[in-house]
């Protein structure tokens, strides 16, 4: 036993024995299910040094509303073991899945040892979850050696396969940065993977919290997308999808619109294994900071809640009280490197913005080279960050990876016109229109990222490669080609 402080539900490390503890008698009815009750999976997300967010949500079926639950909270037990075979068990203890949150649970596991793996597991009634993997971070200023992150977005389930993110859940990876579009709230029309039967339900625009959730259900059917979250912690922000297309919260669109806001992030709450509380009616603060060691620090940043301006990069992006958090963890920085990780870019690839700007003096003046993650495009577009883009002869203040997606948009490698149009601008290192995710491996002596491509997503099983690899040398801002 790790000997920190344990969550009240937590038991002691002694616990020597591979199987879940008997129902204890608490709910009535549930012990048998008429469908297995984990069809959406387990994840883990927002490690920290002690602790990690555990989520399931029982589903017997999940393509129904209310998941065939009956209208009460049910009792899931859970572990966390050394091993996969949980002979070693280091935390379990019992939560309830309730009705109000469509029977989700997220567990804040506490007490667990840092920069350790660890694997997990759910119990409901008689029937047990698959086991997920998951870690905690290192510790608050602990020297680290290296640590690999995935960034990906825009995984639109109606478009095609996520078979890169079965690649992803085989990849060597330590934590998984989604940048939003993790589901599309637009109706569902026509024929749409080799002719997968999708209820109408559930093809309907999303509008209404029934309908959120039934989307969510549909994704997280996918085994690809369970793996991907099995296999290690998520920390996830949204972008426009997961509410409606190109929406900014900043902007009032009337009561209908903060509804369908209320709505997606309820769902979305509910869906993710995201160490935030749950929303108040449409406000819901996503934005969140990490760091791993004194290695790197991850400021995850909300580009829809706060913006004003209807898809306007003239206009601000994140709002006065985020961007003034944002320009405080700046000044207050002191790992090797510094993430952003936000849904769209502060600006655009060959514009400005004054959220941009400021946000871009604020890493200049402290001598912060950032390395900014966004999605959006459905391109993946590598680019020093300028200072005053678009004037190229600007000083380089960090690096922007704009990821590609998962399957939006559809097999690449995309229009050889558009390509050629972000490559003319010098400061573009790299454009890449295929589906697939970027890895990227920290070190304090350079950040080494690849560009993984898959050949296609319209049919199951396309091969993978290595597209490029890149290289970012902590003393000489830029991305390199390597
Ligand atoms: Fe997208």
């Amino acid at each position: 036993m790790s000997g920190a402080a344990a969550a009240a539900t937590a038991v002691g490390a002694a616990t020597a024995t591979p199987a879940l503890a008997a129902t204890t008698g608490t709910s009535p009815g549930i012990g048998h299910f008429s469908s297995y009750p984990f069809s959406l999976g387990v994840a883990s997300g927002d490690p920290l040094p002690d602790s990690v967010i555990l989520w399931t949500r029982i589903a017997p079926e999940p393509l129904v509303i209310g998941s065939g639950m009956p209208d009460r909270p049910v009792p899931v037990h859970w572990q966390v073991a050394d091993d996969e075979a949980f002979t070693e068990i280091v935390r379990e203890g019992e939560i309830f899945a309730r009705p109000e949150n469509n029977h989700a649970v997220h567990v804040d596991v506490r007490g667990l040892r840092p920069d350790r793996w660890y694997f997990y597991r759910f119990r409901c009634g008689s029937e047990l979850s698959p086991v997920g993997r998951t870690r905690t971070l290192p510790a608050p200023g602990a020297s680290v050696a290296s640590f690999t992150v995935t960034h990906l977005s825009c995984q639109n389930w109606a478009v095609g396969y996520f078979t890169a993110l079965r690649y992803m859940a085989e990849d060597s990876i330590d934590l998984a940065l989604h940048l939003g579009d993790y589901i599309y709230e637009g109706a569902i029309s026509g024929p749409v993977r080799d002719g997968a039967d999708v209820p109408d339900a559930i093809r309907a625009a999303c509008h209404s919290v029934d309908e959120y959730r039934l989307r969510y259900s549909l994704y997280k059917t996918d085994p690809d997308l369970q793996a991907a979250h099995a296999a290690y912690p998520w920390a996830i922000v949204w972008d426009d999808h997961e509410v409606s297309n190109d929406y900014a919260g900043g902007v009032d669109h009337g009561p209908a619109q903060l509804a369908r806001r209320t709505a997606g992030y309820k769902a979305w709450w509910e869906n993710t294994p995201t160490r935030v509380d749950p929303p108040v009616g449409a406000d819901e603060r996503i934005y969140r900071r990490f760091a791993v060691g004194s290695l790197v620090q991850f400021d995850l940043l909300d580009s829809r809640e706060y913006r004003i301006g209807d898809n306007d990069p003239l206009v601000s992006k994140l709002g006065d009280e985020q961007e003034a958090w944002l320009i405080d963890g700046i000044n207050a920085y002191d790992t090797t490197w510094n993430v952003a990780a936000v849904g769209q870019q502060l600006g655009g690839v060959n514009a400005n913005s004054p959220t941009r700007n400021r946000i871009y003096k604020a890493y200049y003046d402290r001598s912060v080279a950032p390395v900014i993650l966004a999605g959006d495009l459905h391109w993946t577009i590598a680019s020093d960050a300028l200072l005053a883009i678009p004037d190229a002869s600007s000083p380089i203040v960090g690096e922007q990876f704009i990821v590609t997606s998962i399957t939006s948009t559809g097999d690449g490698p995309g229009s050889q016109a558009t390509k050629d149009g972000w490559m003319k601008f010098p400061w573009v290192k790299y454009v890449d229109g295929y589906r697939g995710y970027i890895r990227s491996t920290f070190t304090p002596s350079g950040v080494y990222s690849t560009q993984r491509d898959v050949r296609f997503v319209t049919r199951p099983n396309a091969p993978v490669w290595d597209a490029q690899n890149f290289f970012i040398d902590p003393k000489k801002p830029g991305i390199q080609l390597a």
